[in-house]
């Protein structure tokens, strides 16, 4: 069966013209039907945590626009809330959280109370392995520790994760715990996903770019490396994604030290960069401005041709630098797959 799935097949080291496609993003509010789904499930983790309205907004974009994979529908911050550290989400605001401040807010944090949770995504995973097309992959993912610890830290998104980045200086040892606490739920959490169905996995580091070299390494290499390490101890073979957004000049670190079998790159890595540095050594996926695909139009297929030309002549997988944005038209995006799609774009 596995076979079928092209995507997966660039693990193998093989660049597909046209190369495959999926979107970061690619269920959510730019669809009608999802805002539909969403209504009905009342509030956004309600969605998260019913596997019959979870699966069927993962399939949406799929019934659409035919992408070559699917991601499973959840948020990174259900591994907070599993853990015990309620998560709620304001209508136009984002997430919210009632910060960490202590170590013994630290230790109250439980993996075993966060089964039930984790249960209830791998049913979805479930779910789709059947409803979802044999060709397509299907991707699982968690946030990477150091992201997620700034929303459990900062209690919500900030721009430059002070709050966070303070905390690790003023307490490497309560900071080092809440990472290794994420870093083994984050293990049980795929492991859960991948024996549900999931062929791959991404560890999403929306974050990563605001570290220095030393917390680089420390909060965001180290922990990365034990969950690849973990995973692929149970799950040889099983190919795992990165997306360091924001890493910049440290991305061939995380490529060598990580152990990931690629990396999605973000809107602001150059494309000579990402070409001479990552391309080749490792699966590139990316890495297309989610505000041009708002935009559509010429730019947008000039700058398509451009990655696809770059990027493709090795093992590539088209996506996004960072999520769809809601204000996207779905015609745009219809547009894209089809611009992906056409034969010689490579010419
Ligand atoms: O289609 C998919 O990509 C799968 C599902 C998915 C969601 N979030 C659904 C979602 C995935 C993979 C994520 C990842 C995620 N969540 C990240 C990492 C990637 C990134 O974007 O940087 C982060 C940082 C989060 C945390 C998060 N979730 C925030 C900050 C917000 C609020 C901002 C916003 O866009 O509303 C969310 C909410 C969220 N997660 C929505 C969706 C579809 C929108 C919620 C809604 O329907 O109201």
């Amino acid at each position: 069966m596995k076979a079928q799935r092209r995507l997966l097949t660039v693990f193998d080291g093989r660049a597909l013209s046209p190369p495959p496609i999926w979107l970061m993003r690619q269920a959510g509010r730019y669809l009608p039907e999802y805002r539909a789904t969403r209504a009905k499930a009342g509030g956004f983790l309600d969605l998260c945590y019913t596997p019959a309205l979870a699966a069927e907004v993962t399939l949406q974009p799929i019934r659409r626009y035919g992408f070559d994979a699917s991601i499973l529908f959840a948020d990174i911050l259900v591994v907070p809330d599993a853990l015990g550290q309620a998560v709620r989400f304001v209508e136009g605001e984002g997430p919210r959280l009632d910060p960490l401040r202590s170590a013994a807010d630290v230790a109250r944090l439980s993996i075993a109370a966060a089964a039930q949770k984790f249960g209830i995504v791998a049913e979805t995973v479930q779910r789709l392995r059947q409803d979802l097309p044999a060709e397509t992959t299907l991707i699982g993912f968690c946030g990477a520790p150091w992201t997620v610890a700034t929303y459990m830290i900062g209690g919500q998104g900030s721009n430059d994760q002070a709050a966070t980045r303070s905390f690790a200086y003023r307490d490497p040892v309560t900071f080092q715990a809440l990472v290794d606490v994420l870093v083994e739920a984050s293990v049980v959490y795929l492991d859960g996903q991948v024996r549900a169905g999931a062929d791959m996995l991404q560890i999403f580091d929306s974050w990563a770019g605001s570290l220095p070299e030393d917390e680089f390494d420390r909060w965001v290499i180290a922990p990365t490396r034990k969950i690849v390490a973990d995973l692929k101890r149970l799950h040889p073979g099983l190919p795992v994604m990165g997306f360091p957004r924001g890493a910049g000049l440290h991305g061939a670190r995380f490529m060598r030290e990580t152990g990931v079998d690629g990396i999605s790159c973000d809107t602001s890595m150059p494309l000579q960069h990402i070409r001479g540095t990552l391309s080749g050594r490792t699966v590139v996926q990316g890495n297309l401005d989610p505000l041009l695909l708002v935009a559509g139009g010429a730019p947008l297929e000039r700058r398509v041709r451009e990655i696809v030309r770059t990027l493709g002549v090795n093992p590539f997988i088209f996506n996004l630098g960072h999520g769809i944005v809601p204000e996207t038209p779905p015609e745009h995006v219809a547009r894209l797959v089809e611009l992906v799609r056409s034969p010689g774009l490579l010419g």
